[in-house]
């Protein structure tokens, strides 16, 4: 690396690391600590650790909590690394195991977000791995599963983490831009950690209580929101790297980490920014272009949505070879209509009891197979007409 040149730190240190920390670094992690200590479990709480890595949040929840609170949590821990669920398994079994805590492991692919409703969401340090262009879908997803009254929770870092780990990230801004236009009331702080006591942010987004059940638990449309937020960060980026690339350029010091922190960031972004534009410009159907090298060489091709399938836009470009697939609802969800009746039966009950309702409970169960009917029954009793012996007689649906 050539030190002189502060856009070398850039190329060196944009790689993305998946998990490496091991869950027993989380029980001495202020951040992470701060994080366990926001879990009330004075009652039953579902806790979703999404990116959950090796498990570090178990170990500091497992520093912070009381064996008698630890009985009310049930955690599921979501992961696209098995390696890493893997680790966290092991890590689960032999510390909180033995305290009554109920935890479930997903691979990100099995994991369903519309069959049941979580009062916790915790993503801490995986926003910066999600692929920019699918970055509010997958909040947004996330979003719709939480409880009214529950609270999403993102801890990263907008600065690059030289020695700690190798990657650079966004800012905080940006994660609250994208959680206010869901309706979120979002707060943010920011704790040292580390042992090069690097900022990291802690964004909140809270749910009301007293949220509209329509809005509380519909899908999004989220086109519009997300390009107005890709490119108002585009924009507060480019101007960032001008004003830093003009001091170099009069011979001032510019600080490199924050020069490879702007780098990167307009790199994810402008990849997101252009993806969206041009899948959009395919919807529109106007002429499409390469996502990936610009050219117009492209044969694109679009399957229109039918009762049989959800519908496909693949753009295939004959100059590189690059071949981009998207399905064609991202903002909007078919069955929609169905979760948001589940998630409204799950979080404010009926007056009565119907055939449609059992059937949105056995849909809860069903994507969680066997396993489930233990870690979901008390959630699924506290519904206004659940009862035991109609929870019970799911078994027989169940693999
Ligand atoms: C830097 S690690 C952090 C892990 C853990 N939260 C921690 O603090 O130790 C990021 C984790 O997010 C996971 N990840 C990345 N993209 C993901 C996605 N789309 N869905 C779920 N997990 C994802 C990675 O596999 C990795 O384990």
């Amino acid at each position: 690396m050539n030190v002189d040149d502060p856009f070398d730190v850039y190329f060196t240190r944009a790689t993305r690391a998946y998990c490496s920390f091991p869950a027993e670094t989380g029980s001495s992690d202020k951040a992470l600590l701060a994080l366990a200590q926001k879990i009330d479990l004075s009652r039953k709480k579902i806790v979703v650790d999404y990116g959950c890595g090796q498990g570090r949040l178990l170990a500091a929840i497992n520093k912070i909590h009381g064996k008698g609170e630890l009985s009310n949590l049930h955690y599921i821990g979501v992961d696209v690394y098995e390696d890493a669920i893997e680790a966290a398994k092991t890590f689960f079994e032999s510390t909180l195991a033995k305290t009554g805590v109920k935890a479930m492991f997903r691979y990100e692919d099995n994991f369903d977000t519309t069959a049941f409703l979580a009062d916790q969401i915790f993503l801490i340090f995986t926003v910066h791995e999600f692929d920019p262009i699918n970055l509010d879908a997958t909040l947004s997803r996330l979003w719709r599963m939480l409880r009214r009254g529950g609270t999403l929770y993102i801890q990263d870092t907008g600065a690059p983490i030289y020695k700690e780990v190798e990657f650079l990230s966004f800012e905080p801004q940006r994660i609250e831009e994208l959680l206010q236009s869901f309706g979120a009331n979002v707060s943010s702080e920011t704790i040292k950690t580390g042992v090069n006591h690097v900022p990291v942010y802690i964004v909140a987004g809270h749910k009301p209580a007293d949220l509209d059940l329509e809005i509380a638990y519909s899908w999004h449309d989220l086109k519009e929101t997300y390009r107005q937020v890709l490119h108002r960060s585009l924009l507060r980026d480019c101007f960032e790297l001008y004003r830093m690339r003009t001091a170099i350029d009069n011979n001032k010091t510019v600080d490199s980490e924050k020069l490879a922190a702007a780098c990167h960031r307009i790199a994810v972004f402008a990849r997101g920014f252009h993806q969206t534009y041009a899948l959009d410009r395919v919807d529109m159907n106007e002429a499409p272009y390469c996502v990936a090298c610009g050219s117009g060489n492209v044969i694109s091709k679009t399957i229109e949505p039918n009762v049989k399938d959800s519908g496909e836009i693949k753009i295939k470009c004959s100059d590189c070879d690059y071949e981009h697939r998207k399905e064609i609802e991202v903002g909007l969800e078919r069955e929609d209509w169905e979760v948001r009746d589940r998630f409204s039966l799950l979080d404010a009950g009926k007056d009565r009891f119907t055939d449609w309702d059992e059937h949105q409970l056995t849909r809860c169960l069903l994507s969680f197979g066997h396993e489930s009917l233990s870690f979901f029954e008390p959630f699924l009793l506290s519904v206004p007409g659940a009862n035991r012996s109609i929870i019970k007689s799911y078994k027989r649906f169940i693999r």
